[in-house]
This record gives structure tokens, sequence and C-alpha cells, in this order.
């Protein structure tokens, strides 16, 4: 399957021949500003919490795409009374099937507030189960146990994890985050953004190495291929 970086924790994967959008946080990002977000294709934009950084586009997008949100129940809701009323409500540890895949909403240890003060539930990653792939995105989190049972509900292909610190877990946490979840190809987000985040990327791979793993730091923009196979294209 071919995966998308728009830069900070925004992924596009196209899985099931279906195109999902993860964390929009692109027009207001600096780092993103050659991203063309009108020519992005959407039929599913998840979210994992309610933050700013990662929902900043997302109502623009669902207006330009039609697409179903899958979020949690507090942020379906709230997009739900801004006229977006197709959206799809998860709460922790529930799955459901799609006809891209299953995806199942898991715990993140982190905040959750929409942009307006209103509460945005709990913040959440999302374990995602196609034909061909299975992959985890962490959303915005600490290191924690519960990492530990996403290898009782799937082998993983690859990860998707925050890794920049101060407002997730680092890179050293990440590594054993990796070890916890039991995969070995884990590309990063939630780094260089804004100035507490960012890493030294060539003492993060290094890190990583140590442990036996890869880590991929996606140009943003760029699109390798990922899933059963090794990811492709390390850069
Ligand atoms: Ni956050
Ligand atoms: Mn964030």
């Amino acid at each position: 399957m071919k995966l998308t970086y728009y830069g900070h924790a925004c992924f596009l994967a196209n899985v099931g021949g279906k195109n999902l959008l993860f964390d929009p946080y692109i027009t207001l990002n600096e780092l993103a500003k050659n991203v063309d977000t009108e020519s992005i294709p959407v039929d599913y934009l998840l979210l994992s919490h309610g933050h700013e950084d990662h929902i900043a586009d997302a109502e623009a997008i669902l207006k330009r795409t039609g697409a179903k949100l899958i979020s949690n129940y507090e942020i379906v809701t709230w997009f739900g009374g801004k006229g977006f009323e197709d959206g799809h409500p998860m709460n922790h540890g529930g799955a459901w099937n799609f006809d891209f895949g299953k995806v199942k909403y898991l715990n993140a240890v982190h905040s959750s507030v929409l942009p307006d003060g209103t509460y945005g539930g709990n913040p959440g990653g999302f374990l995602i189960q196609g034909v061909d792939e299975t992959f985890y995105y962490a959303g915005d989190t600490a290191l924690t146990m519960d990492m530990k049972l996403i290898p009782d509900m799937a082998k993983l292909n690859f990860a998707i994890l925050p890794l920049g610190d101060n407002f997730t877990m680092g890179v050293d946490d990440a590594v054993k985050a990796a070890e916890f979840i039991q995969c070995d190809k884990i590309i990063g987000m939630h780094y260089d953004t804004f100035g507490f985040i960012e890493i030294d990327h060539n003492e993060a791979k290094d890190k990583f190495k140590q442990a036996g793993k890869e880590l991929f730091l996606m140009n943003i923009g760029e699109t390798v291929e990922v899933g059963s196979e090794a990811v492709a294209n390390n850069n």
C-alpha cells in the first residue's frame, strides 16, 4: 500500500482502495507549506484526538471531500454539530469493519480538548487491518504498558509512532514501544514541527538500529510503498 507523509502527524494511507487521512495539520504547518491540501484525495478522515495540531484542516477537508469521519464519540459529535453528520463514533477497545478493513480504537496516554474548549473525549490511536497490511497509528501518546496488548491482537507490518518528546514519548521510549508492539519497522511522527519537539534524525535512527529495528523519517510530501513487504524507500 502507498503511504504519504504530509508533516507532523498527518499521513495518507491507501488501504483496500480507499484513501485514509490521519490528523491533518497542513496549512498551519510552516514545514508543509509546499503541500497542496486541496489536491489530497480523502475517503475517510481519522482523528486521534482534538488538539489543533491534529485537526486544523479537518473541517475544510470534510467540506471539500465529503469524507467519512472516524474518531472518538466526542469529536464525531462536535463535527456533527458543525453539519458533518456522517461520522462514525468509536471508543477505546472497540473495533468496526469498514469497506476498506477493520479499525480498532486503542488507548493513548495524552489529553484531548477541541479548539473551542469543548471536551474532546479521551485521546486514542488506531489499529488498521486491511487485506494486505496491518499497522498501528499511535496518535499522541506516552509509552504505555497497554501497547503490550497489541501483539495479541495483530501482527503489525509497520507502525507510526510519535517520538518528538515533550508532548509525547521521545526516541528512547519509542524504541521501547516498538519492542512492546513487536514491530521492527517504525515510521516516526510528531517531531521537528515546533521548537519543543526537534530531534536529531541520525541519532534517532541509530537508537532504533541498535535495538535491531528500522526507523523511517519520511520527507514531507514523500510517498513510500509499505505493507506486507518492507518499507521500500529508506531515506
Ligand atoms: Ni496532542
Ligand atoms: Mn500533537
